[in-house]
């Protein structure tokens, strides 16, 4: 018996060449190289030669298979390149093109007011630091001052996060606020310090106005002759050009957290007149955040000296102080995704706010 291998090997790799899609190379591979392939029948043949010439059609036989898985492989490369390109040239989006007006996004309200908070510390001078939303226990709670057995604990309802087998790991947690970024800024900065600390935060904890995820601003500001007044002067002039209220009216009340001493929270004055919430005037309060002279043991713990150095810090809801500048009534309504909320109280995406063209558009 003598085969034309030669012959065998064109007539597959021409075919191979040919096939129009991965389907049909498939079934070229079968029916060379499968099982009741072509080229294995021949390779059964070689058992009724005599050993030289078995020897030689076996080599030929095999030279043959290699090409042949040769050609299928560079072929499947070349269709599945194909396949690519033809899909990404169909799926092409012009960036250029402009937006639908009935198709335009909103962006959500804490995206604007993080936007706001930050032109308007921009203007004071203050950077944006960062922390991750995943922290460690110490950054969280032990460089804050609230070591393990501290009460202060309880009250922050914290998420801790479980280890690779599964069990709950005191040690990492999501942050319960964002004063760990305190401590990451102290620990790698050399005092003058003036930041603000936007993020989410996290608490175990739901109902009318509490959300598990919610967000706030972190202050900070350390150097040689900080004190309490600078404190107050800052909020004041945050909150007049937040909620756009000269002179609008803030009351500090004696509070307590670890981190800071002495603490106070801000009260801001309003008036709720027939249902309605104004900012800025009447006779009501309403607390919109807690702040003090940063704890020496806490400046001491990141490495800054409380002889030579004071600060002060502050930490506030971004919910709730957008809730009073835009009137949205429910926190819950802020996590709900409803597009017809955004669409009723979203801004325009392309006009970033500034204090001289006016924060909102
Ligand atoms: N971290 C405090 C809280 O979440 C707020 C705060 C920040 C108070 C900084 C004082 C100084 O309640």
């Amino acid at each position: 018996m003598t085969i034309d291998t030669e012959g065998l090997a064109q007539e597959l790799i021409e075919r191979i060449e040919r096939a129009q899609d991965l389907q049909s190379l498939e079934a070229l591979r079968v029916e060379a190289l499968g099982k009741k392939g072509r080229i294995t029948a021949e390779m059964k043949q070689l058992g009724g030669l005599d050993p030289d010439a078995r020897r030689e059609a076996g080599q030929a036989l095999n030279a043959v298979k290699d090409r042949v898985a040769g050609a299928i492989e560079a072929r499947r490369k070349r269709l599945e390149d194909q396949a690519l390109e033809t899909q990404l040239a169909a799926e092409a989006v012009d960036v250029s093109l402009p937006a639908r007006p009935e198709r335009r996004g909103k962006l959500h309200p804490i995206s604007q007011t993080v936007d706001e908070i930050i032109a308007i510390f921009g203007q004071m001078g203050f950077e944006v630091a960062e922390g991750p939303d995943i922290e460690d226990d110490y950054k969280n709670f032990t460089a804050l001052n609230i070591p393990p057995e501290h009460p202060a604990r309880q009250m922050h309802d914290t998420f801790y996060l479980a280890d690779a087998d599964g069990r709950v790991d005191m040690s990492t947690v999501l942050r319960t606020h964002t004063s760990p970024v305190q401590v990451r800024t102290m620990e790698t900065t050399t005092p003058p310090i003036r930041v603000i600390a936007p993020g989410r935060t996290y608490r175990s904890d739901s109902d009318m106005t509490h959300t598990p995820m919610f967000h706030q601003v972190e202050g900070l500001v350390v150097d040689k002759k900080t004190h309490f007044g600078h404190l107050k002067g800052c909020l004041q002039d945050f909150c007049s050009a937040y909620f756009e209220v000269e002179d609008v009216p803030l009351r500090f009340r004696p509070s307590y957290f670890p981190f800071t001493e002495p603490s106070a929270e801000v009260d801001i004055g309003c008036s709720r007149k027939g249902g309605e919430l104004t900012i800025g005037a009447g006779d009501d309060w309403l607390e919109i955040l807690g702040c003090g002279m940063v704890h020496p043991k806490v400046l001491a713990m990141s490495g800054i000296d409380p002889e030579e150095y004071q600060g002060f810090a502050f930490g506030m809801g971004i919910e709730r102080i957008a809730m009073l500048k835009y009137g949205i009534p429910d926190l819950r309504t802020f996590f709900d995704a409803d597009v017809r909320w955004l669409d009723h109280y979203g801004f325009a995406p392309l006009e970033a706010p500034t204090l001289i063209r006016g924060l909102t558009p």
